[in-house]
């Protein structure tokens, strides 16, 4: 049983996202004051970069307020371009990934299609399919053991008559990335497959939400691929998640394919000109990446040595095995009576037995290690 408020899908309702409780929902229901409660659950940083305070200060933002923003986004979609290593017809502006995810599955999911999702992974991927009418196959990533890596033949194999694969690297939640060459030799299989049953190739989207943590990306891989489609976001490492702004990247004919379905202005002027100016000044996003690997190797021990179960990671996020589903229930309710927010996995899910936690600062972290000692100490 989830320790949190969950909203429950009903089968007459559409497949929806499910969030952790509110802070609100939080303090109401385990006494702790508002300001005390801090969220683990989010894979957000802890500050935006300064230029964002700066930029807001200044109030001088690329297009005046009362107008729309810029039809074609031009200046953000140039610094974009620049900074992926892309050209600007290969490039596409969002509200966050998730409106790339949403408009790739317009675009490319016909109702009563069919998407391969390896499992466990972000939620997302599964809402939007059911959400377009279409159904998930859902193919089982390998085990703990194998670092949750694809399974490459059966991942491959579901392809073959699907119209999406939603493929994550690095994984949410699972924190890895596929080893080198994975992705490269599953697209290629899904190329010759498609090629010999004389049928287009299955849209190939790559969510790299997590890509700046790990220093690479797969963008290259479009050249030899026209159905793949990757997608980036202002969100993980640079830090300003709450402006809503993420990248498709692919080939241009892919691109156009995507393109109608983007709604008028869902990008903030606010938005374009904030993001714009950090993927123009990517020192702080650096700074931030150094920042969480420090953290990563600091809080990781600390946890370790409480005794909880810490996998390994390269992102800004960990998932903790606590072994059983009513132990990791336990765990997350005695965050939550001390103010910290986990990411539950609910009932059913492959992850029940574990819960993934963003790495904070320094003193946010401090208060998740005070806590992983006490509630050890609890449970003895
Ligand atoms: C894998 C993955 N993709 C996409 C998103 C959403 O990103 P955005 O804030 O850019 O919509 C998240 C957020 O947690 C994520 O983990």
């Amino acid at each position: 049983m989830s320790p949190t408020p969950v909203t429950f899908g009903l089968p007459t309702q559409p497949a929806s996202y499910t969030w952790e409780a509110t802070d609100e929902e939080v303090a109401a229901r385990y006494g702790v004051p508002i300001d005390e409660i801090l969220r683990f659950d989010l894979n957000t940083s802890p500050q935006p970069p300064a230029l964002a305070a700066r930029i807001l200060a200044e109030g001088e933002f690329e297009a005046p307020l009362s107008e729309y923003p810029p039809s074609d986004y031009r200046r953000l979609v140039e610094t974009a371009a620049r900074v992926y290593g892309v050209g600007t017809d290969e490039l596409l502006v969002g509200a966050g990934a998730d409106e790339i995810l949403d408009l790739v599955g317009k675009a490319f999911l016909p109702a009563g299609g069919r998407a391969v999702v390896p499992i466990p992974t972000y939620a997302m991927y599964r809402v939007i399919t059911e959400q377009r009418g279409a159904t998930m196959i859902a193919v089982p990533r390998l085990g703990r053991a194998d670092d949750y890596r694809l399974d490459l033949p059966a991942t491959r194999a579901a392809a073959a008559d699907a119209d999406l694969v939603w493929l994550c690297s690095p994984n949410n939640p699972t924190g890895l990335p596929e080893p080198d060459g994975a992705i490269a030799e599953l697209l290629d299989g899904v190329a010759a497959d498609a090629d010999a049953a004389g049928r287009a190739p299955a849209i190939v989207l790559l969510d790299e939400a997590y890509a700046e943590f790990v220093g690479r990306s797969l963008l290259d891989l479009r050249f030899e691929h026209p159905n793949l489609v990757i997608a980036r976001t202002a969100s993980k490492a640079y830090a300003l998640a709450g402006l809503r702004v993420g990248f498709a990247v692919a080939r241009q004919e892919t691109i156009e394919r995507i393109a109608p379905y983007r709604p008028p202005g869902s990008v903030s002027t606010v938005s374009v000109t904030v993001v714009n100016a950090a993927l123009d000044e990517p020192s702080a996003m650096a700074a931030n990446v150094a920042r969480v690997e420090a953290e990563r190797t600091r809080l990781t021990d600390a946890l370790r040595a409480a005794g909880w179960d810490v996998g390994p990671t390269v992102t800004n996020f960990l998932l903790i095995d606590f072994g059983t589903p009513a132990r990791a229930a336990e765990t997350a309710t005695g965050m939550l009576r001390r103010g910290l927010v986990p990411r539950t996995f609910g009932e059913g899910h492959p992850l029940a037995h574990c819960l993934r936690l963003t790495i904070r600062d320094r003193a946010g972290d401090d208060r998740l290690i005070a806590a992983a000692r006490e509630i050890e100490g609890e449970r003895r």
